[in-house]
């Protein structure tokens, strides 16, 4: 049964705790790298996520969107389950060949991982079958809807 998930944050730091509670649910696979697919427009709170997601997993240092440097890693102490996050933002990309270039299979491959990817639909030839979809839209009071399937 798929259950679809939806909920409605007001403020930047509600959707952190969303996502803090959300990244502790992740649990590694045996085979493959855990990939999430964040969908939404410019603003939408992909990074503001993936900030929150990333200091539920103790990661301190301050986390910005890797735009122009598309991807960054953050190595994860011990103890939560994968051993570093990678946050790829393929706003600037066009195709997944962008990505694959940059050593994106061994990523891919590596069961520790954790891949969190910004503009997935760029990269969408490349991304796996059982990717983990979030979808962040704007409300007009100004909050944002965070949907995903669980
Ligand atoms: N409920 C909310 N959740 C997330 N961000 C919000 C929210 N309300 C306002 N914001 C603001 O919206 C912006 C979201 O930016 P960001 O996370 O970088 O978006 P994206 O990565 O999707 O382009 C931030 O400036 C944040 O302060
Ligand atoms: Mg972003």
């Amino acid at each position: 049964m798929i259950m679809i998930m939806k909920t409605i944050t007001h403020s930047v730091e509600e959707t952190k705790v969303l996502a803090q509670n959300f990244g502790k649910t992740l649990k590694p696979k045996s085979n493959q790298a855990t990939v999430l697919a964040l969908f939404g427009e410019l603003g939408a709170g992909k990074t503001a996520f993936t900030q929150g997601l990333l200091a539920g997993f103790g990661v301190s240092q301050h986390v910005t969107s890797p735009t122009f440097v598309v991807e960054k890693i953050y190595p994860l102490s011990d103890g939560f389950g994968f051993k570093q996050v990678i946050h790829v933002d393929a706003y600037r990309l066009s195709t997944g060949h962008d990505l694959t270039i940059l050593g994106f299979s061994e990523l891919l491959a590596g069961a520790d991982n954790l891949i969190i990817i910004e503009w997935p639909e760029k990269v969408s030839d490349i991304l796996p079958a059982n990717v983990k979809k979030i979808y962040f839209s704007h409300l007009p009071d100004g909050g944002r809807e965070i949907r995903y399937d669980e």
